[in-house]
C-alpha cells in the first residue's frame, strides 16, 4: 500500500494541473524557445487550414480570400527564420494557384468583389518570397514578377479624377468600397513600390513610392505633422473627412515602406523623418502603458471583444514589419527589440487553449487565455514568435538546448544575392484601367456573390460608424 501512495499523488497532480498550466514559455535569451513556440503555433494554424470547407482550393480560406496570402507570407518568414520547410509545399501550391495564369492574384473567382488591399497582401507575400530567396516553383511565374504584376495593375488604378490621386479601396463602381480611399490600400501599394525599388533598383518604383506617400500626406490618411493615420477618407468630401479607427497594420505598412525607402536612399532625411515619426506613434498607440508598455495590442477592439477575423491577424504583420525595420534602419533596434520580446513572452501565455494547448487567444496583455481561438490568432502569434529570431546573430545558442539560431541576412536585393527573375511588364493588359470594363464579364451568380459581400462590408462600415459615434459620445 505504502508503495502506491506517491504514485497516486503524482498522477492526480498531473491530471489536475497539466491542462491548466501548460503555455508556450518564451525565454528571450533562448532562440530555441522561439523556434519551438513558432513550430507549435504554425502546426496548429495549419490544422485549421487543413480542416476548412474549401480545402480543395489551394490558398482559399472559407469566407475570406486575402488571409491566405497573409498566412503564406507568415510561413515564408517562419521558414526563413527557422529553416523548417514543413509547410513550404502548401505555401507554394496556394501561392501559385491563387496567382493564377497572369501571376497577378486577380483570378475571375474573386476579382469582381475584392479590394486593392486584398490583392496587395498577396503581392506583399510575393515580394517577401523574392527578398528571402524563398525557393522558386518550377513552371510558375517568379515571385518578383508576381509582385510586379500586382504593382502594375494597382498603379494603373491610381485615380486622379477625385482627391487629386489615390487608390480606392475597392475596384468597381458597384462596390461600396469604391467610394472610399483607405490607408491600407494606399499604404500597401506604397510598401510594395518601396520594396520593388530597393530590390530592383528601378527608379520608376521609387518615384511611385514617393508619389503615394506624398499624396497620402495631402489627406488625413497620413498626417505628417501628427503622424496620425486615418483608416479611411472619401472622394465625396474631396478626401477631407476621416474614419479614425486606429489599426496596427495601417501604421505598420507606412512604417515599413518608409524603412525600405530610408534604406534605398541611404538614409534620406524625408524617410528618416517618416520612420521616426511613425515608429514613435506606433509605440505610443499600440504598446499601451496600461499593459506595461511592452505588449502589442490591437487597441481598437481587443479589450472590448469586438475584433473581427481580419483584425485578429493584424498584429502578426506589425510584428514582422517592426522586425524588418530593425534590419533596414539599424538604429531602431534598441527601441524595437524589447517591444517584440515583451510581446512574444506575453503572447505565449495566451497559448493555453484546448487542442493540446496550442490554440492561442487574442489578448496578449491578458495572462490567462481569453477563450478565443482560430487560424487568425495563430497567424498573429506565429508572426511575433518567428520574427523575434531577427535578434539572434548566429552565435548565441541556448543554455537548455544545442540550438543556435542561424544569422539571417536582411531582405535581399537583385544586387545582393536575390535571384528572382524580373518582369517589369507583368500583369494584365497595358491598356489604361477602366473601372466599368471588368463588369462585362460578371455573370449573375458572381453579381449575387458580390452583392452579399458588399452588403457585409456595408454593414461592417455602418457598424464602425456607430462604434465611432458611441466612442465619441462616451
Ligand atoms: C475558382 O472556383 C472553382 C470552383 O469552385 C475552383 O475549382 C477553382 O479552384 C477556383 N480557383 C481559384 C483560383 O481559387
Ligand atoms: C535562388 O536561390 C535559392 C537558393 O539560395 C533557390 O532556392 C531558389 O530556387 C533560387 N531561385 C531562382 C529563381 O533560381
Ligand atoms: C494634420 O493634423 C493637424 C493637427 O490636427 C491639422 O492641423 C492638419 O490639417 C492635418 N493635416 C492634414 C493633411 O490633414
Ligand atoms: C540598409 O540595410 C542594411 C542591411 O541590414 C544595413 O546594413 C545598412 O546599414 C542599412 N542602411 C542604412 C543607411 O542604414
Ligand atoms: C548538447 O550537446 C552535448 C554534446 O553533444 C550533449 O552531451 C548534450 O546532451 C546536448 N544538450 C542538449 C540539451 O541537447
Ligand atoms: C522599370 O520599371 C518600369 C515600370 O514597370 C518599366 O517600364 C521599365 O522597363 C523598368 N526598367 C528596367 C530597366 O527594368
Amino acid at each position: 500500500m505504502q508503495l502506491f501512495t506517491p504514485l497516486v499523488v503524482t498522477l492526480s497532480q498531473t491530471l489536475l494541473l497539466a491542462p491548466l498550466t501548460r503555455a508556450i514559455t518564451i525565454d528571450v535569451n533562448d532562440p530555441n524557445s522561439f523556434k519551438q513556440g513558432a513550430a507549435t503555433v504554425a502546426s496548429d494554424m495549419m490544422t485549421f487550414y487543413a480542416d476548412r470547407d474549401s480545402k480543395l482550393i489551394p490558398g482559399k480560406f472559407d469566407g475570406t480570400w486575402w488571409e491566405g496570402g497573409a498566412m503564406f507570407m507568415g510561413l515564408m518568414q517562419y521558414w526563413h527564420w527557422t529553416g523548417d520547410a514543413t509547410w513550404n509545399e502548401q505555401v507554394n501550391s496556394g501561392m501559385v494557384w491563387q496567382a493564377g495564369p497572369n501571376g497577378d492574384f486577380f483570378t475571375s473567382n474573386y476579382s469582381s468583389y475584392l479590394g486593392n488591399d486584398d490583392q496587395a497582401f498577396w503581392g506583399l507575400a510575393a515580394i517577401t518570397a523574392a527578398e528571402l530567396n524563398y525557393p522558386a516553383v518550377a513552371d510558375a511565374p517568379s515571385w518578383l514578377s508576381m509582385a510586379q504584376a500586382v504593382f502594375n495593375e494597382q498603379a494603373s488604378r491610381w485615380d486622379d479624377t477625385t482627391c487629386k490621386g489615390g487608390l480606392r479601396w475597392q475596384i468597381y463602381p458597384i462596390q461600396s468600397g469604391y467610394r472610399i480611399k483607405n490607408a491600407i490600400s494606399n499604404g500597401a501599394l506604397f510598401q510594395i513600390a518601396a520594396r520593388l525599388a530597393r530590390y530592383t533598383g528601378n527608379q520608376t518604383y521609387s518615384d511611385w513610392a514617393e508619389k503615394i506617400w506624398d499624396w497620402s500626406a495631402t489627406t488625413p490618411l497620413l498626417n505628417t505633422s501628427e503622424w496620425h493615420i486615418a483608416d479611411t477618407t472619401t472622394p465625396a468630401t474631396d478626401c477631407t473627412d476621416h474614419g479614425d479607427i486606429q489599426w496596427t497594420y495601417n501604421y505598420g505598412t507606412y512604417l515599413m515602406g518608409a524603412a525600405y525607402m530610408y534604406n534605398f536612399t541611404n538614409a534620406g532625411t524625408k524617410w528618416k523623418n517618416g520612420v521616426d515619426g511613425l515608429l514613435a506613434k506606433t509605440i505610443s498607440l499600440f504598446f499601451p502603458s496600461e499593459y506595461g508598455g511592452k505588449v502589442m495590442s490591437e487597441v481598437a477592439c481587443e479589450s472590448i471583444d469586438t475584433c473581427d477575423r481580419n483584425q485578429i491577424c493584424f498584429k502578426g504583420f506589425l510584428s514582422a514589419w517592426l522586425a524588418t525595420t530593425t534590419q533596414l534602419v539599424p538604429y531602431t533596434l534598441g527601441e524595437i527589440k524589447p517591444l517584440l520580446q515583451g510581446s512574444a513572452v506575453a503572447a505565449g501565455k495566451q497559448c493555453t487553449g484546448l487542442s493540446d494547448d496550442a490554440h492561442c487567444g487574442i489578448q496578449w496583455y491578458n495572462p490567462t487565455w481569453d477563450r478565443s481561438s482560430g487560424i487568425e490568432q495563430q497567424m498573429a502569434v506565429l508572426g511575433i514568435f518567428s520574427n523575434n529570431l531577427v535578434f539572434f546573430d548566429g552565435s548565441s545558442s541556448s543554455p537548455n538546448s544545442n540550438y543556435t539560431a542561424p544569422k539571417q541576412p536582411a531582405p535581399l536585393t537583385a544586387g545582393s544575392g536575390g535571384n528572382s527573375t524580373s518582369n517589369p511588364g507583368a500583369g494584365a493588359s497595358e491598356a489604361p484601367f477602366d473601372p466599368n470594363a471588368g463588369l462585362m464579364n460578371i455573370g449573375t451568380a458572381d453579381r449575387a456573390g458580390a452583392g452579399v459581400l458588399t452588403g457585409v462590408f456595408g454593414l461592417a462600415w455602418i457598424g464602425m460608424l456607430i462604434w465611432i459615434a458611441k466612442d465619441v459620445g462616451e
